[in-house]
This record gives structure tokens, sequence and C-alpha cells, in this order.
């Protein structure tokens, strides 16, 4: 059963799954001004790189109607200032700015409507991102599912679900899509420190599909790996370059490592909005580093000394150099990623 809506908008409002309370209690965070949506995408009330662009795409529109009365130029001035704001809220992941720079388009090519007609058109081109995310994960899934052999053992890392897009998932998606087709497969997921969208998220989808798996900590991958016991392991990305180098959750770098070194087919799941054609590998890349209590705390719980000094980035990257494959809607790329990747860019 598959009834998790990550993101969904109505009456003039964005509701969310709060993301911070899973899986203990399902809550909805309900934003109704861009601001709202600027702080959920921060603080992770919502995460992952496709969900925090639809998101972020449903925070432009809310700008728009908020300032819908103002005269042309003060609205265009007041709604380029809130795309800046909301593209600012997490840096790495940039499908994020994808989403905002393709509503801000729309905007400036619509300048000859009234600012209500505006907002009305960026209200439908939204409810377009959000639903092409859907469509789109369906495609990758399917590509995907021709990389999955039968009764294969996968590991994932972070979540990469339906609470990470905006429905089916980018690299859980792949494993939905296997499942779909019949497939046995069976899961370990990384629990994912320090915010644990693995042991909390990714491990509340599969329970919540009846999919087969176990919860590992992130330092039993490798010992798991030694022993044979994973056939491939699939991720997700929240940017990918020009020549294939990928951004993703702290950690992912790592299993690339121990792929390479046990043989183990390493797969990228992401959708073209993913890829950063303006820079050419990761080390342009921004990574953003996050705050010194998700190392210090669980939860409100202090499990480290006053005085330690903390260095906690949320992201890595992974040459692409280590990467067997890239799924995206188009395709599955292979090495040379330069070329292969280039025949996406529109
Ligand atoms: O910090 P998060 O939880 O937003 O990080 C999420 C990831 O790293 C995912 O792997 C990535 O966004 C791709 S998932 C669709």
């Amino acid at each position: 059963m598959h009834d998790i809506r990550t993101l969904e908008f109505s009456n003039g409002s964005l509701q969310l799954i709060d993301q911070r309370k899973l899986p203990l209690s399902r809550e909805l965070y309900i934003c109704s001004t861009y601001e709202e949506v600027e702080f959920a995408i921060r603080d992770m009330v919502v995460r992952g790189a496709p969900a925090i662009g639809a998101t972020a795409a449903y925070g432009v529109y809310l700008a728009a109607a908020a300032y819908q009365e103002f005269p042309h130029e003060a609205f265009f001035s007041k709604l380029r200032e809130a795309c800046h704001v909301l593209i600012k809220a997490r840096p790495t992941a940039v499908n994020l700015r994808w989403a905002v720079r393709r509503m801000l388009a729309l905007a400036e090519s619509s300048s000859a409507l009234t600012p209500p007609q505006i907002a009305e058109r960026l209200l439908a081109e939204a409810k377009a991102i959000q639903q092409e995310d859907v469509d789109t994960n369906r495609r990758m899934g399917s590509h995907g599912n021709t990389l999955i052999p039968p009764k294969a053992n996968i590991l994932t890392h972070c979540n990469t679900g339906t609470l990470a897009t905006a429905g089916w998932g980018t690299a859980l998606g792949v494993v939905r899509s296997a499942v779909e087709a019949g497939k046995e497969v069976f899961i370990y997921a990384d629990e994912t420190r320090p915010r644990l969208q693995g042991g909390r998220l990714t491990a509340w989808e599969l329970v919540q599909e009846g999919i087969p798996a176990k919860l590992i900590a992130d330092s039993t991958a490798a010992f798991l790996m030694q022993q044979g016991k994973i056939d491939l392991i699939v991720v997700g990305a929240d940017r990918i370059a020009s020549n294939g180098d990928t951004s993703n959750k702290i950690g992912t770098y790592m299993l690339s490592v121990l792929a390479k070194e046990h043989g183990v087919p390493f797969y990228v799941v992401a959708p073209v909005s993913t890829i950063d054609y303006e820079i050419e590998c990761g080390g342009e890349s921004p990574i953003e580093e996050r705050s010194r209590e998700e190392l210090s705390h669980v939860g409100t719980c202090q499990i480290a000394p006053d005085g330690i000094e903390v260095y906690n980035p949320a992201f890595d990257i992974t040459p692409h150099s280590y990467i067997s494959a890239i799924v995206t809607e188009y395709g599955v790329a292979r090495p040379p990623f330069t070329q292969s990747l280039a025949t996406f860019q529109s």
C-alpha cells in the first residue's frame, strides 16, 4: 500500500509530512507563507533533493500570492527576493535551485499579465513540477529495475523514497519498481548518521510497504560486503556534476570505495534536474555543514561532552570513477559520464 503524501497543496496552503517527527508520530506541518516553506526546508521538515525542489516551487507561488496586490515592479522585486531566500535554504541539493529558477522564468515570461494572473500560473506550474516528479521517478524505476538481478541483496543509504520526492522515490523507487515487477529483493538500510534518515525514514517506508529489510549501523556495511552479502548498492544524489561526480548524503563516498574494493556495482539514481551542467566536477559543489547538535545530541539527549568541537558536513562527493551507472528518467548512463550525461541536457 502506497499512501504516503510527502507534500500536498490544498485550501491555499502546503501540507508537509513533518519528517522530523517520523517514525514515532505522523504529523502535518502547514505552510501558508513562503517564509514558512523556507523554514520547513532549512529545518528538514521536508528533505531529499526532489522533495525540496517541489516544496520550494509552492513557496514561490505562496510569495506571488502574498504580493499579488503590489504594483507590477514591486511584485517582481519581492518575488525575486523570495526566490533568492528559498534557494539559499539548503545549498547542496540543486533541485531546489532548478525548481525555483523554473518558477521565476515562468513568471518573467508572463510579465504581460497581472500579478494575480501570474500567481495563478505559478500555482499550476508548482503542481506540474510535483506531478512530473512522480512520473520521473516511475520512469527511473523502470530503467533501474533492469539493473536488479533476481533475489538481489541491496544496500541503500539515507532516505531516497517517497519521503524524499513527490512520490515513489529515486533509489528506493527502483527497489519499489523491482518489487512491483515481482522480483524478490532484500534491503539493507544504513541508519545514516547523524540525522538517521535510514533508521527513521527508509525503515518506516520499508515497513509500510512490507519489503523485506534489515536496518544496519553504517559501520556494518563493510562487513556485509566482505562476506559477499551485498549484490549491489543504490543511492540517490543531491547534485551530479557534468563528469558524473556525485554529491550525496555523507557516507556515500565511503560506500563507493568499499563497493569498488569488493567488486559490488554502485548505482546512482537521480532525475536530470539533479545534474548541474554548470559545474564540471564535484569539487565545485557546495557542501552544506549542519549544526553541532546533530552530533552532540540524540534527540534531546546530549551524548558528547560540552567543549568538544564538531565537524558535520551533510554531504560528500563520490568521484565518477567509483560509479557503475547513473539512472535517470531518460535511461541508464554509463561511463564516460561526461559524454553519456551530456545526451540528457536540454
Ligand atoms: O539531508 P537530506 O536528508 O536532504 O539528504 C537526502 C539525500 O542525501 C538523498 O540521498 C538525496 O536527496 C537524493 S533522494 C531522492
